[in-house]
């Protein structure tokens, strides 16, 4: 079993990335929190696949008890928090009980929601399941619940006090659900870790047919690259946060362009970085090779699909509604070269508009070279 610890400001957290590890859950949260009443959120599917073993490693320790939500981005909203709320309630849980998260980032989010404000506060342990909450969302603190006006608007920083990465869990992953989750361990590669990105690129193969140490490395690796940053810039505030955002200025652009159908996250993200690096070589800020080098790994896993046309103009439009937009100018995360991102500012309108237009014709024709 691997260790990261996260040290923040005012609190630090261990993450636990290992092969079999639900069967410690009980023993690593209750040396944290002592003999208490945990509630474990969860869904229907992945608590059926995975919720008996992280069941009974809590039970020696705890008085435990089971929320199930809907699966689905729909159900991460206000009205499910509320049923949390009540079923905490009803399990009498108090402030020092604990909520523990098992599943995706849907589970993670809302469930770490429903922690940061249950009797102003609980402590939540995120036991992630899948790559992209592997990868992203169980680290960092970020938690919260979409709103019908968008996505993650209502939500608190709410540090988890354990996370628990049992990659066997992948193993029952759909691969659509783990190749999404690639874009977000290419994107760390990209912006922070040479190394890693080569290790992706080399280990595509294994990686793909989720090689059990194969992974346990690159997870441990993709968890490194997210706590450098979040331990250097927990609330976004110094703008290192920020380069997490490579690929999800134009990436956010078409999911909304997309009416979030079709596309996942992931490879909508997969777009915005082949389009980011794109930008970057036409600034001539970094070589033709760096750009080809994230396209081609981008597309070993297949990330790269087929779009429907969408006008050029009209991700523009989005990009100047978006947050990422400062004096008038659009916010982009560039690559000098791999492992070094920076915010940029000063990309000319008319490279962005250039760059996006053929990025868009080639994605229409079935693909980006
Ligand atoms: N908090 C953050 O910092 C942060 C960062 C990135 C993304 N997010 C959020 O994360 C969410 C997306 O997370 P996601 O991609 O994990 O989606 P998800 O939680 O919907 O999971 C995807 C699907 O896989 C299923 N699943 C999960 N683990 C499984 C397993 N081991 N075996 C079989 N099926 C499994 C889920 O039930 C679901 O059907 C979004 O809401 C996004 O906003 C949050
Ligand atoms: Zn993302």
């Amino acid at each position: 079993m691997k260790k990261i610890r996260l040290e923040l400001k005012d609190d630090a957290y261990n993450i636990y990335i290992g092969s079999g590890i639900l069967a410690e859950a009980g023993r690593l949260l209750a040396a944290i929190t002592g003999r208490q009443k945990a509630m474990i959120v969860s869904n229907k599917k992945v608590y059926t696949l995975h919720g008996k073993k992280l069941f009974q490693s809590l039970l020696k320790y705890f008085d435990v008890s089971v929320f199930l939500m809907p699966d689905g981005e729909r159900y991460k909203t206000i009205d499910t928090v509320k049923k949390i709320y009540d079923a905490a309630a009803r399990a009498r849980l108090d402030r020092k009980s604990v909520i523990v998260a098992l599943g995706g980032g849907v589970v993670g989010d809302t469930a770490g929601f429903a922690a940061a404000t249950y009797m102003r506060g609980i402590k939540v342990m995120q036991v992630p399941t899948s790559l992209l909450a592997m990868a992203d969302s169980s680290i960092g603190g970020k938690t919260g619940v979409d709103l019908k006006a968008g996505k993650n608007l209502a939500g608190a920083f709410h540090q988890p006090a354990l996370v628990l990465m049992d990659i066997d869990t992948l193993q029952t992953l759909p691969k659509g659900e783990f190749i999404n989750g690639m874009g977000e361990v290419i994107k760390h590669g990209i912006i922070m870790d040479a190394e890693f990105f080569n290790y992706i690129k080399t280990n595509a193969g294994k990686i793909l047919e989720k090689d059990k140490n194969t992974l346990l490395s690159m997870v441990e690796k993709s968890a490194l690259c997210k706590t450098k940053i979040v331990s250097q810039d927990e609330k976004e505030m110094s703008g290192l946060r920020a380069i997490l955002n490579y690929g999800h200025t134009i990436g956010h652009a078409i999911e909304a362009e997309t009416g979030y159908k079709g596309l996942k996250h992931g490879e909508a993200v997969a777009i915005g970085m082949a389009a980011a690096a794109r930008i970057a070589g036409a600034m001539g800020l970094c070589s033709q090779d760096t750009v080809n080098g994230q396209i081609k790994v981008l597309n070993s896993f297949n990330l790269i699909k087929p779009l429907k046309k969408l006008k050029t103009g009209n991700i523009i439009k989005r990009l100047y509604n978006d947050k990422k937009v400062k004096d008038g100018k659009i916010i982009f995360i560039l690559t000098k070269k791999i492992g070094h991102a920076k915010l940029n500012e000063t990309v000319p309108i008319a490279i962005i508009k250039a760059e996006l237009k053929r990025i868009l014709s080639e994605a229409a024709q079935g693909g980006i070279l």
